[in-house]
């Protein structure tokens, strides 16, 4: 078993009992709310990370590449949705797909995309299971739920030879623009509304909807304090809960012990006469994602604790990055403290974009990794 101490850095590390914590409470959460769990495996893109998710739930997964698909199917995943709205051009490849799982399901939110769907299915003879995308209120993708256009939209795909209507499924991106658990609970609120209202809609004329589909993390955190919980939902997808990072503890959505995913590094330079420390972590390791700015606070890129973990140290700040280099303020005597060498640990803004910029994560057991996981990579 490899020591952190014998890790080279940036590394980037999982704590395995953190981990399963933030796993098991997602899955009783989605049980004692009568909704399943379909976890969104963008956050890790790891096999093994997704087992532990899908544990005390169905099965099935989210994905946001058709690589993560392939990869994910490859080890034995049956049940897998696509959710971005699919790229006319690649409809073969997710044809392909389709013919090796129970089931694979894609997003459309345009006519031109269900025509384009239903010409690749058919030229396959195949058939290609579809969820009408929706727009709860993030306005990023889907279908406005009050355009009578979006009724004719799902009418199309009911009617389309090759094509089922799976459901309808949003996400409540909007969370993110949330500075606490009351005005996500808000915004949990309207997902759930908006997405509701539109399936019922579609039921009212005559349209089954098997599925509604929602969710992002924050909008998960806070939906047990619902008024009526998740009535008329089927199932949720949420990804980022099983890693967090800065910015959910910044909004309200975990707190900083449930922090799953740090960036081990290097001290590579120190400066105590100009108050400044230069560690091997730069954006490749750990984005340029600026955090929860909305919230007023200075831009920091991280917060910073000793290599073995434990309370953040204020006093470091970890102020710019360039492409392997990043640059901590702190006083003459705090850079002192950390010569050249000493290894720190890294709490990231954004989980998923720093894990996504890795080739291994490692699952870090009592200081030592316990396993080391490849992600699935490209598109
Ligand atoms: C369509 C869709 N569903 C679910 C999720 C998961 O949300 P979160 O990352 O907040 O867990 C995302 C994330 O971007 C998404 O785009």
């Amino acid at each position: 078993m490899i020591h952190l101490p014998d890790l080279q850095t940036p590394a980037a590390l999982v704590d395995d009992a953190v981990l399963r914590r933030n796993a098991r409470d997602m899955a009783r959460k989605a049980r004692s709310l009568g909704v399943r769990l379909r976890p969104h495996v963008k956050t890790h893109k790891c096999i093994e990370a997704a087992r532990i998710q899908v544990e005390d739930a169905f099965g099935g997964i989210t994905v946001s590449t058709l690589a993560e698909a392939r990869h994910f199917a490859r080890q034995g995943f049956r049940d897998i949705t696509y959710a971005v709205p699919i790229a006319p051009r690649r409809l073969p490849e997710a044809l392909e797909l389709a013919e090796q799982l129970e089931n694979l399901n894609l997003l459309v939110d345009s006519p031109i995309a269900v025509r384009a769907a239903e010409d690749a299915a058919a030229a396959r003879s195949q058939h290609l299971s579809i969820f009408l995308k929706v727009d709860c209120g993030y306005h990023r993708a889907g279908v406005d739920p009050r355009d009578p256009a979006s009724i004719e939209l799902a009418r199309t795909l009911v009617e389309a030879p090759h094509l089922g209507l799976r459901g309808v499924l949003s996400h409540g991106g909007h969370s993110y623009d949330c500075r606490n658990r009351e005005e996500i609970l808000v915004v949990a609120e309207q997902e759930r509304r908006e997405t509701v209202a539109f399936a019922e809609t579609l039921r009212r004329e005559g349209i089954p909807v098997p599925e509604v589909s929602i969710g992002s993390t924050p909008t998960m955190a806070v939906a047990e304090d619902l008024s009526g919980g998740l009535q008329g939902i089927t199932e949720v997808r949420p990804g980022n809960y099983l890693f967090f990072d800065l910015f959910q503890a910044s909004i309200g959505s975990c707190s900083l012990e449930d922090v799953a995913l740090t960036v081990l590094t290097t001290v590579v330079g120190c400066y105590p006469e100009r108050g400044t420390l230069v560690v091997d972590a730069g954006a490749l390791a750990l984005s340029k994602d600026p955090g929860a700015v909305h919230l007023g606070t200075p831009v920091l890129f991280g917060r910073l604790t000793l290599a073995e973990g434990g309370a953040v140290l204020p006093e470091l700040e970890l102020i710019s990055l360039s492409q392997e280099h990043g640059k901590i303020q702190c006083s003459e005597q705090a850079a002192r403290r950390f010569p050249v060498g000493t290894r720190l640990r890294i709490l990231p803004n954004h989980a998923c974009m720093v894990a996504a910029h890795f080739p291994e994560i490692h699952l870090v057991r009592e200081e030592r990794v316990a396993e080391t996981w490849k992600p699935a990579r490209g598109w």
